[in-house]
Order: structure tokens, then C-alpha cells, then sequence
């Protein structure tokens, strides 16, 4: 059995990891949960709701919440990591300077991602050394954003930690596939993708017995993008801001049709489509904040208040099936195959080894092995290479304290129009975070 802790206790996605966690209690038992925050209040609120819904629903495992690291971190097998440093308010203002200037307002693209960066990574790697400290076997499951600029930190800065970064986003477009082409689950499809996180493509994609779904597929993504042609389909699409997404997959995939892509290429491609249909006063932070936080916060409440779940809202977060399965396959050695973010180290053979890129790994008690996805062509190449430069000079400025590296990771952003308009992004960013930054 398991002793997981859960670092970000007081996030708004932790009560359907909770819920997704006892479910799963058949294929991949606990002994110990814990949750973990810094902002006692917050998790607080979350961890009386859960400590009722596991006395409820699973009462064998011990259940436990606290701000101290070493009570947190000390006899534990997997830590699963979703900090969001800063919180929504930063999130709101990564979203709302870039719009000011008519460029992309995004938690993990453009200016706005490199800002939660610098951010994170201070955050992530804390985590990574109380692990190390007090469970130094234990697995770190990384899905604290942005992925990308985290990884290639902690690829540097702890060379040889457990860590294992991961994204939802393949995962929850995959349910829309499978729904698309007529399969049950997700996990009957077999598929082959290459790039970084939020920012890749779909070569091949079968079903088990080998028949190939590209077809049936690519007819529906060139009419409707991922979303069904009747609206409806994955719960994601209830909210307008995720059917748009996938909606516009269709204009990505337009621009290279011999594959098909990740929703989050259209902040990349689209840049101007997507500033004109935000709202630069309410962005996604709001949304999450107004909607998201406050029915969850309230649920929970009111669990705590009547002692019992029995008649919850809360579900087992869909999102959260991935990481369980993750868990499950280190745990249990499933091999199962899985799309991860990991050192390239040839598994996309012309780009350099030392980017971090998502590719299907085979998961085993060993870790994870990349397969390799072969060379690719110009346009993905050449996409990629200024991505991963721009990633890589973010580092490079956290490191270094560099003004000068985080004012080229702006210019070189495919958000970016301009040199002077990342360097005005990046003086009022600079304001903005104060001491959530290193100085530069
Ligand atoms: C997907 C992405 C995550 C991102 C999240 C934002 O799940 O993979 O990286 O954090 O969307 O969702 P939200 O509902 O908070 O805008
Ligand atoms: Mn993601």
C-alpha cells in the first residue's frame, strides 16, 4: 500500500484527486494521504471536506493535513505536485499585462507562462529537496505549470531527482478523440506524438488491434476541431473558453494536416485571433476564480459543516485519472505507455538532446522509457527549436538573475511582435511579481 502526499492541498482540482484517488483504491491501494500547502487557511478549507468524504468512503486510509515540510514529506512514496505560486490573483496579472500591450495573456504561453516561471521554479524545486530530505526513494509527479519552463529547472537544477512532469492536456483531448472516432476510453487508442509540453503534434494514432483512426479523424478536426459536431461530448466543453479551444483546433490543423495538434498551438499560430476574443478585463483567472473556487470552496464548507458527503457534487476529477495511472504504473510496473516530458535524448532524433519534449514513454517500476519518434519536419523543427530557446532563456534568466536573458525569452516569443514591446511586458512584470522573482 501507499503513502502519498498531495503538495498544493488547498488547490481547487484537490478534492477530485481525492475523490479519483478512492476509487481507485482496487489498483493503486493507500495506507497515508497527506496534504501539503503553504497557505494553511486555503488548504484548510479543502482538508475538512476530504478528512469527511475519506472517513466516509474509505476509512483504512489515515488522512492528514499540515503546512510543516518534514511531517509532510517524511514516509511518503509518491508526491503529487500542483503548487500554483502566487496563487489566482498572479495568475490574473501574467493574463492582464501582455493584453494591455495586444499580446497573448496565458498562464503557460507567452510572457504570461515565462512570468508563473520564474515564479515556480523556486517552488518545485523546494519541493524536489524536502522529498529528497525525508523520502529520498519516494517519486515526485510533477503537474505544477508551466510544465515546460519547470521541467528544463529542474532538468538543470536537480539533475538527478525522481521527478516526472506530466500534462493533462494530451489526456483530456484524447477523450474527445475517442469519442470522435467510436472508441470507449481514451486508453484504447495507441498514438505517437512528438514536441514540448502545450506545444506538440499527433502523427499516428490506432486502436489496439492496430486499425488506424487518422481518417475518420482528421475528416471530423477539419470541420469541428475536437469538438463533437453537436457541441457537446467532453464535460471540459461545458465551459465556453475550452470549446472555443477545441473548436479552433480546426484552424491548426489547417496550417499542417498531415498531423493533428495540441489545442495549445493556437496561442502560438493564432495569436491575433486569440487577443481579440479576450476579454482584456476578465480573463481566465476570473473566470476560474468567480466559477471554479467558489463552488468548490462552498461545496466543501458545506461538507465540513454537515459531517457527511453523502450527497456531494464533487467528482472524481477527470483530470486527475492520468496521474493515478501514472502512480499506478511506477507502483505496480504496468507498462503502461504514456506521454510524458523528458529529456529528448534522441527521441526526437533532429532536435538537441538536451530539450525537455513530451513523447510516449513506457512506464514501468524502472522510471519511464522515451521512444523514440523519429526525425521531423521543417515546420515543426523550426517552431520547436525557437520554443525550446525561449524556455531555455527563461531558465537562463532565473539562474543568472538576468534581465537581459528574460527580455530576449520575450522578443523571441512567437506571441511577441517586438523587442520594445517585450521589454515593456517585461519592466511591468517586473513591478508586478516584487518578490515573487529573484531580483535581476
Ligand atoms: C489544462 C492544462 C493545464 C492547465 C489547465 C488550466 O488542464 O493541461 O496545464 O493548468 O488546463 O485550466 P483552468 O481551468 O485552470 O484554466
Ligand atoms: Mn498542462
Amino acid at each position: 500500500k501507499q503513502s502519498v502526499v498531495i503538495a498544493g492541498g488547498g488547490s481547487t482540482y484537490t478534492a477530485g484527486i481525492v475523490m479519483m484517488l478512492i476509487e481507485n483504491q482496487d489498483k493503486f491501494p493507500l495506507r497515508k494521504l497527506k496534504f501539503y500547502d503553504n497557505d494553511e487557511d486555503r488548504q484548510n478549507i479543502v482538508a475538512k471536506a476530504c478528512e469527511v468524504i475519506v472517513k466516509e468512503r474509505a476509512p483504512e486510509i489515515e488522512f492528514s493535513a499540515t503546512t510543516d515540510p518534514e511531517e509532510a514529506f517524511t514516509d511518503i512514496d509518491f508526491v503529487m505536485a500542483h503548487i500554483r505560486v502566487g496563487g489566482l490573483s498572479m495568475r490574473e496579472k501574467d493574463e492582464k499585462i501582455p493584453l494591455k500591450y495586444g499580446v497573448v495573456g496565458q498562464e503557460t504561453c507567452g510572457p504570461g507562462g515565462m512570468a508563473y516561471g520564474m515564479r515556480s521554479i523556486p517552488g518545485v524545486v523546494e519541493l524536489i529537496d524536502y522529498m529528497e530530505k525525508y523520502s529520498p526513494d519516494a517519486w515526485m509527479l510533477n503537474y505544477s505549470n508551466p510544465a515546460a519552463i519547470v521541467a528544463e529547472a529542474t532538468r538543470r537544477m536537480r539533475p538527478n531527482a525522481k521527478i516526472i512532469n506530466i500534462c493533462d492536456m494530451p489526456v483530456a483531448i484524447k477523450k474527445s478523440i475517442a469519442d470522435i472516432v467510436g472508441l470507449e476510453s481514451e486508453s484504447d487508442i495507441v498514438d505517437r506524438y512528438y514536441g514540448l509540453n502545450h506545444f506538440g503534434w499527433w502523427t499516428e494514432m490506432t486502436d489496439k488491434q492496430g486499425n488506424d483512426l487518422m481518417p475518420k479523424l482528421k475528416e471530423h478536426v477539419a470541420k469541428y476541431g475536437y469538438a463533437a459536431a453537436e457541441g457537446e461530448g467532453n464535460p471540459l466543453l461545458e465551459e465556453n473558453s475550452w470549446m472555443d479551444t477545441f473548436q479552433k483546433a480546426k484552424d491548426v490543423y489547417a496550417v499542417d494536416p498531415t498531423t493533428v495538434p495540441n489545442t495549445y498551438l493556437k496561442y502560438y499560430l493564432y495569436p491575433d485571433y486569440v487577443v481579440a476574443h479576450t476579454d482584456p478585463n476578465h480573463t481566465r483567472a476570473n473566470e476560474v476564480m468567480d466559477n471554479r473556487e467558489k463552488n468548490v470552496f462552498a461545496e466543501c464548507e458545506r461538507i465540513a459543516a454537515a459531517q457527511t458527503a453523502e450527497d456531494t457534487t464533487i467528482e472524481a476529477g477527470e483530470h486527475a485519472e492520468f496521474i493515478v495511472q501514472l502512480a499506478g504504473a511506477l507502483a505496480y510496473n504496468t507498462y503502461e505507455r504514456m506521454l510524458l516530458i523528458v529529456k529528448n535524448e534522441g527521441a526526437i532524433v533532429n532536435l538537441a538532446d538536451d530539450a525537455m519534449v513530451e513523447v510516449p514513454c513506457i512506464v514501468s517500476k524502472r522510471g519511464y522509457e522515451p521512444l523514440c519518434m523519429g526525425k521531423i519536419p521543417h515546420f515543426q523543427k523550426g517552431m520547436i527549436e525557437q520554443q525550446v530557446a525561449v524556455e531555455k532563456l527563461v531558465v537562463d534568466a532565473f539562474e543568472e538573475k538576468s534581465y537581459q536573458k528574460l527580455w530576449q525569452a520575450m522578443t523571441l516569443s512567437k506571441t511577441v511582435p517586438s523587442a520594445s514591446v517585450a521589454k515593456q511586458i517585461l519592466d511591468e512584470m517586473i513591478d508586478a511579481n516584487g518578490n515573487w522573482w529573484p531580483e535581476l
